[in-house]
Parts: C-alpha cells; structure tokens; sequence
C-alpha cells in the first residue's frame, strides 16, 4: 500500500495487526475514519521532499462547531507537546470553544500523550480510566488522545480493546486535521482514528494560544533522524525537517514585538537544523546569528545533540548579548562502549572535547544533560565511567533515566543481563552525584546579584516571587507583584540544592551597588 492509499484510508483492514486476532471484533470500525499507525512506515525515511503548507484555514463547514462549548487538554511530556497543545488550543478556539482547566466543565477532554518511557505511558492509562465516569455521566462528552502514544500501533489496539470510552485517537503528523476529527467524531458512534505514519511536512500559520506572555516556545524544526537505539521519537515525531528560517525569524519578531522576554527555540535535535535545505547553506549557528539582533532578552534552545553541535554555533553563542549561557546537552552515557550500543555516534572523549570547545569560548558556561542508567548489559564499570565524566564535565543539573524498553526500538530487542534492582540502585547513586554538583553550583551564587525573569508567584507562596537567571536557576524572592514579567535583580541569600533565595534589589539601589 502507498503513502496516498493509507491516507485515503484505502485497504486500511489490512493493515491493522489486530485484524490477526480477530476480524470480526474490528469490522465496525472500518464504516468510520479509521487510519490506525505503523511503526514500520514511520521508520522509513524516502527521498520525497518535505511539503510546506501555508495554506491553513478552518472551514466554513466548521466555523461555529465549538460555540457554547468547552475544550481541555492535558499535556504530558516535553517541550514540543506543550507547545502542541497551544497549538490545538488555538484551533478548538477558532473553532468557537472556550479553554476551562477543569475536566468536570469539558465538552471535550484531549490528552497529549508521551511514549518516551513506560511509565509515561502508564500515567496516561490511568488517567483514561478515571474518565471513564465522566464519559458515563455525559456521553456526549467527547474523549480523545493525542500525541506520540497515538503512533504507537500497540497503544492503539489496547485503546481499542480496553479503552472504549475513548471517541477519538489522533497523531502528531494530524494536528492541523483537528477540525475534521472532531467533526467526525460528533458524527460517529465509533472510535474514529486518524493517524499517519508518514515522515512528515512543515504546516505553517496554524493558529495558537500560547500559555501566557512571558516565555514562549518556538519550533524551528520536527522529527529526527538519530535512530539512538532506545529512543521511539523518530517512530513518532517522522524526519528532521526545518522550518524555513524566514518564517522562524518573522515568528521571532512578532513575539518581541509583543512584549515576550524570552524565547526558546524548539526541535527533538536543534542542532541539525538546516541540514535538510537544498537550497541554502544554513543551519543552527547562522539561525541564532539572526535571532541575537532581535530585541527579545532571552533565548534559549533544546534539544541539542553532541554530534551535531558544530564551531560556528559556539562562535555564534560566546557572543552572548541575549543568547544565554545555558546548554542541555544529553550525554546519555559516559561509556563509550554503552554509547556505541546507543547509536549515539559519539565516544565519551569526543564529547569531553565538545565540552572543552563550548568551555573555552564560554567559560563561565552551565551545562545540564540527560542520562539513561541500566542499558541492556551496562556493566558496573561502564556506570562508573558515567559518573566520572558527570564529574569531569561539572554538569550543574540532569534528568537522569532508568533504561524504558520501548517496542519496535532495536534496543528492546536485546537482552538484558541487568537487574531492575541494579538500576534502581545506579539511578540512586548518580542522583546523589547529580544533587551533590547541583547544591555546589548554586553555593557559588550566595551574596551575588543575578539578573531574574519573574514568572510569577512561588507554587508554595503565594507571597513569595519565583523566576529564573540567565543559566535557568530558579530563585524564590520577596517583591512586588508588578515584578511579574519583567527581569529584576535579585541578590541571592540562601542556596538550596534546587534554588536560590533572596531579595529584590530595586534599580536605585543596584547603581549604588555598582
Ligand atoms: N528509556 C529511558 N530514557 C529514555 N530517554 C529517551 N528514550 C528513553 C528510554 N527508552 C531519555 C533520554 C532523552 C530524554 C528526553 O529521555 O535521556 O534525552
Ligand atoms: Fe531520541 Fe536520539 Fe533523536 Fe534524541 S537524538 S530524539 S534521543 S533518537
């Protein structure tokens, strides 16, 4: 079956696995939508070229559908899904529905779903079976689930088989198709399902609602192409490709223009931004060139890949001005051996030299990352190796990982000789290393003045400010709520493991200091 077959929904019977069981439990569905995911067509990678649209518009058909009605989204995940979710939100609203933040006043609930970890995933479960009364008590509630869970074909025979209070299971390439879907569901009795496993195009202007008007995210590209062996996205999210940077820099614009005081720019690996252009000579480092001389604050961006993490970027980021001194970047491990395994294209001293490179021409630069603990076979030697070069590098902060086996990865298929107990004990031992180098990079910054973002009030205080620095350390102060959305100083007082404490320095007072 081709690509235009699938999206026609042609043949579709065939192509469900859980036709295998039984034929007759799925037939039903085949009178609706029912475009159910294929991993193996998500792997693929042609050489079709990546379809930009600029052409998004809702229908007439559906202007109004929403009216008198509201939506909620719950988002799990990264970045990338949250900034998905203002995405559809920005649809359910040109749609005519209203945002709410409870379940209970919901004519229509989405989860945007996560596949990176088992235990993503099993939140995600959960949750569906706590709505299943609210879907009792109001049938006429409509239920969906999103994200990258819906490109999973195995999620979606057990949505099917256990599930059935769900109305509708949609996928990250389907975002800009939610008109459609919801109108099919309104339509339909069935579970309608509309998921492509297709590499993937650019829809550009859909509309969005960003989730407030101080920090926005912005993508400048989706998919990736690394296949690191554990890793599902470039199942769920299709191949690397860039927005335009055009597009990306106007987008910029706007939003300073707007009044934001920090962007981040968005993409599963940033850093091979532009390498898909035939047409330009273009990538992360000349993008960034650009975005310093907009007057926006901060920028920021995640997520980078070592491999791809080249001269002209770090020239680019030593410039600083509003380009911020803050790198994530995901080792994953620090045996190159494990590495090797991973796929990730990189030995434990090529990363070293990266981290020199980006300290010589930034030195006072903080550098967070990611780890997996647990590798199918790690050896105590291989962790070891791990925690040495956590050390040597002086990360300030990680999101540390036991190894998640996730199918239709190659390294689910392998085996593994390492206990949970084990890597639950590995996971314990590098966060005390994690906790130990975090607590001594903030003791630096006790009696110091540090420029903060103010975001907000404190979670725990509401009298209490909270905001971040320019490395991303969140600090909890007493000061005025007309702070809110601007950057103050902040002299620092207290130094916690995870924040900072202190007091507002009013700009009077800091020209005395100075
Ligand atoms: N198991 C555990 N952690 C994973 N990550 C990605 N895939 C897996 C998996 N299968 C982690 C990586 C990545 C972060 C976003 O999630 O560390 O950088
Ligand atoms: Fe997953 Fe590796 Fe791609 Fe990151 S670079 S999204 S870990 S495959």
């Amino acid at each position: 079956m081709n690509e235009d077959q699938r999206l026609q929904g042609q043949q579709v019977k065939e192509k469900n696995p859980a036709d295998k069981k039984s034929e007759k439990d799925y037939s039903k569905y085949f009178e609706t939508v029912f475009l159910p995911p294929s991993l193996k067509e998500a792997k693929k990678r042609g050489k079709e070229e990546v379809k930009y649209h600029n052409d998004f518009k809702i229908d007439e058909q559906f202007r109004g559908m929403g009216d008198g009605k509201k939506f909620y989204i719950r988002t799990y995940g990264c970045q990338m899904n949250e900034h998905d979710t203002e995405v559809m939100a920005g649809i359910f609203m040109a749609l005519g529905y209203e945002a709410t933040d409870t379940v209970e006043d919901a004519n229509v609930i989405l989860l945007n779903t996560c596949a990176i970890r088992e235990n993503a995933e099993n939140k995600v479960f959960g949750e569906l079976g706590h709505l299943k009364h609210l879907k009792q008590q109001r049938p006429d509630l409509l239920l969906g689930v999103c994200g990258c869970m819906s490109q999973e074909e195995s999620v979606v025979n057990k949505i099917l088989k256990t599930y059935n209070q769900v109305d509708m299971i949609f996928g990250t390439h389907n975002i800009h198709r939610l008109p459609h879907i919801l109108s099919d569901a309104y339509m339909s009795k069935e579970m309608v399902i509309e998921v492509w496993s297709k590499e993937g195009d650019v829809v550009e202007n859909l509309p969005k609602v960003r989730r407030g008007n101080i920090k926005a995210w912005v993508n400048i590209m989706y998919g990736c192409d690394k296949f690191c062996t554990y890793c599902i996205v470039p199942y769920t999210r299709g191949k690397e490709r860039s927005r335009r940077p055009e597009e990306i820099i106007q987008e910029v614009r706007h939003l300073a223009a707007q009044g934001y005081q920090e962007i981040t720019l968005l993409g599963q690996n940033v850093n091979a931004y532009g390498k898909d252009f035939d047409d330009l000579d273009y990538g992360l480092g000349e993008l960034m060139d650009e975005i310093r001389k907009i007057d926006i604050p901060r920028v920021r961006f995640t997520t980078s890949h070592p491999r791809d993490f080249d001269d002209h970027l770090i020239e680019v980021l030593a410039k600083k001005g509003n380009l911020m001194d803050h790198i994530h970047l995901p080792v994953q491990s620090g045996s190159t051996d494990v590495l090797k395994i991973m796929a990730r294209k990189y030995t434990r001293e090529q990363f070293l030299e990266l981290v020199r490179k980006i300290k010589a021409a930034i030195p006072d630069v903080a550098l967070t990352t990611d780890i997996i603990v647990g590798y199918p076979n790690e050896t105590e030697e291989q962790f070891e190796e791990t925690i040495s070069l956590y050390r040597e590098v002086g990360f300030e902060a990680a999101y540390t990982f036991i190894y998640s086996p996730r199918e239709g990865t190659p390294a689910a298929k392998m085996t593994d000789n390492v206990p949970m107990k084990v890597k639950k004990e590995r996971l314990q031992r590098l966060n005390a290393v994690v906790n130990e180098l975090s607590a001594e990079a903030m003791k630096q910054y006790d009696g110091q003045i540090v420029p903060v973002l103010v975001e907000g009030e404190s979670k725990n205080n509401p009298d209490v400010l909270a905001g971040y620095t320019n490395k991303s350390k969140l600090v909890n102060f007493k000061g005025p709520k007309t702070a809110i959305g601007k950057i103050v100083h902040v002299k620092i007082t207290e130094t916690k493991t995870w924040s900072l404490n202190g007091e507002m320095i009013e700009e009077q007072q800091l020209a005395e200091v100075k």
